[in-house]
């Protein structure tokens, strides 16, 4: 493992993949055992005193079943992973959500459910036509709101588990908020302060041929003052848009939550004849462009920050549609307003293309190079020329407005997904982005290192796990004290394929040197999302 600082230099050689596949592979399998309050030690390093909090992890834990694998990881049951840090020691816990496909499902020893990414239940196309029910199997990411601790999986509703023991209380409809299958985002933005208390800003969507976005903002502490309790929603508004949307993330500024609906089509008869899962259904449309959805936050005429257009009245102001950038995004990295020239700036990570895992093909032999690699890039949305067409061409959310000036600068090349900045600079400007990237600097390869973007410069820092090592996504954490955006650490799920274990590295964020590295006791693929909740 090393770190080396790379100035930008496109065009730099490929070089040839630095990773065995079988070491990559060998991460595909099941979770088998619950460890509870663990105490462990750093294999290497020290662990840092001032790190104080709990790490939450959620990813697929269970691949197979009965001698069934799952057709795409992403149908794997959710299992948690919390290690929690204090006074330069560690615990662990892991535990499975105990949602009803998998309560069903260990008692019958076999899948009883489909997958949306293509998992079927054995028995053919016949066992599987008609049955559209979801299996809503928690896996993507995990948050605190409150004193609860939420199990998300976008569609549908979350589960709620005990933030200590990991427990799974059932779902929730987060005190009547939510209807009965309602689908709930599993990527909500926690605005630091954008207009007053802390926020857990997210979205649901009800897709069909007109989509509904249902944007919710809910207190992510108590405010005793005005008498809001921790998890209350304190703002709501639904807007529908023409056209199937797919909306895995979004981003928010202080003004604005901004969707990126991707140009896809969804065409479910496979899905209803029991040939693909409900996933394996959407295609992207070439030639098309996708749009961005701007959609003005309440409360946010009374925000700080610049901007001007499409500020005062900002609750009862219409979506803007814009023309986005030609490829996918699945997610995003921030959104800002910039001060400078009053652009709405968003980071997104693009593929060329929808990456899809065919019906026959086994995800274990995946080759690299024939599907899209994710690059960074950053899109300025003219928002004085927003004002000046609002009404224009915004019939009934349709059409993008196409007199809206959006310009289009590509800030990573290389291979990356998994982007974040510092969580006190979400949907304000950041200095600085920390991501996975593959290991080598062009061509499609698994992530494997860890690196450290400065917005401003250009320049950037890498941490590599290669050759044997291979990266989830890192969750950046800020020195409780920091008098700096890049003080703080960065804490990274590593699939040691050396000894066919999972670490967890810590490293500095300011220079991405290894502070610690702690082999934990499991073995789990790779995982989805994870944050992080100071004690
Ligand atoms: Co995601």
């Amino acid at each position: 493992m090393s770190v080396t600082s790379v100035s930008p230099a496109p065009g730099s050689t490929a070089g040839a993949p630095g990773y065995d596949r079988a070491d990559w592979a060998s991460a595909f399998r099941n979770v088998g055992v619950e460890l509870e309050a663990v105490e462990l030690t750093a294999t290497r390093g020290a662990i840092p005193a001032e790190l104080a909090g709990t790490l939450y992890r959620n990813g697929p834990g269970r691949l197979e079943r009965g001698g069934q694998w799952v057709h795409h990881p992403f149908d794997g049951d959710g299992m948690i992973m919390a290690l929690g840090f204090g006074a330069g020691a560690v615990s662990l816990r892991n535990r499975f959500v105990r949602t009803e496909g998998w309560l069903a499902e260990e008692k019958a020893g076999k899948y009883v459910y489909r997958g949306v990414f293509g998992t079927q239940k054995p028995g053919g196309a016949v066992a599987n036509a008609f049955d559209l029910r979801l299996k809503n199997i928690a896996n993507t990411h995990v948050v605190r709101l409150g004193d609860q601790l939420l199990a998300l999986w976008e569609a549908a509703e979350p589960h709620a588990l005990d933030p200590h023991t990991l427990e799974t209380h059932g779902i929730t409809l987060l005190d009547g908020v939510l209807k009965k299958g309602e689908a709930f985002s599993a990527h909500p933005r926690f605005d630091p302060g954008h207009h007053g208390p802390e926020r857990m800003v997210t979205f649901g969507v009800k897709a069909g041929p007109t989509s509904t976005v249902r944007v919710m903002e809910f207190a992510a502490a108590e405010d005793a003052a005005r008498g809001v309790r921790a998890g209350q929603l304190v703002a709501e508004q639904r807007h529908s848009f023409k056209g199937f949307a797919f909306l895995h993330d979004f981003a928010i500024t202080p003004n604005w939550a901004v969707f990126l609906q991707n140009a896809v089509a969804f065409n479910p008869l496979p899905f209803v004849l029991g040939q693909k899962g409900a996933a394996q259904c959407l295609a992207s449309k070439p030639g098309e462009a996708g749009q961005f959805w701007l959609v003005p936050r309440p409360g946010a005429g009374a925000a700080a920050g610049a901007g001007g257009a499409g500020r005062g009245s900002a609750a009862a102001a219409k979506p803007v549609l814009v023309e986005a950038p030609e490829g996918f995004v699945f997610h995003h990295l921030n959104a800002f307003e910039d001060p400078q020239s009053g652009e709405l700036v968003i980071d997104s990570i693009y593929y060329d293309d929808f990456p899809s895992i065919g019906p026959d093909t086994d995800y274990r032999e995946i080759d690299f190079e024939t599907i899209p690699a994710g690059r960074l890039q950053r899109c300025r949305i003219d928002l004085a020329t927003v004002a000046a067409h609002q009404k224009a061409n915004q019939k009934a959310n349709q059409q993008a407005n196409e007199k809206v000036k959006v310009t289009v600068e590509v800030l990573e090349e290389r291979c990356c997904e998994f982007g974040m900045v510092n969580p006190n600079q979400q949907g304000l400007p950041a200095r600085y982005a920390w991501m996975a990237v593959a290991g080598r600097e062009r061509g499609n390869d698994p992530l494997q290192a860890i690196e450290k973007l400065d917005l401003v410069s250009g320049e950037r820092r890498v941490w590599s796990a290669a050759p044997r090592g291979f990266v989830s996504e890192p969750v950046m954490v800020p020195h409780p004290a920091a008098s700096s955006e890049d003080q703080g650490w960065v804490l990274v799920p590593v699939w040691n394929g050396a000894r066919c274990g999972s670490d967890l590295v810590i490293l500095d964020a300011a220079d991405l040197s290894e502070c610690a590295v702690i082999e934990l006791p499991l073995a789990i693929p790779y995982g989805l999302h994870g944050s992080w909740a100071a004690s």
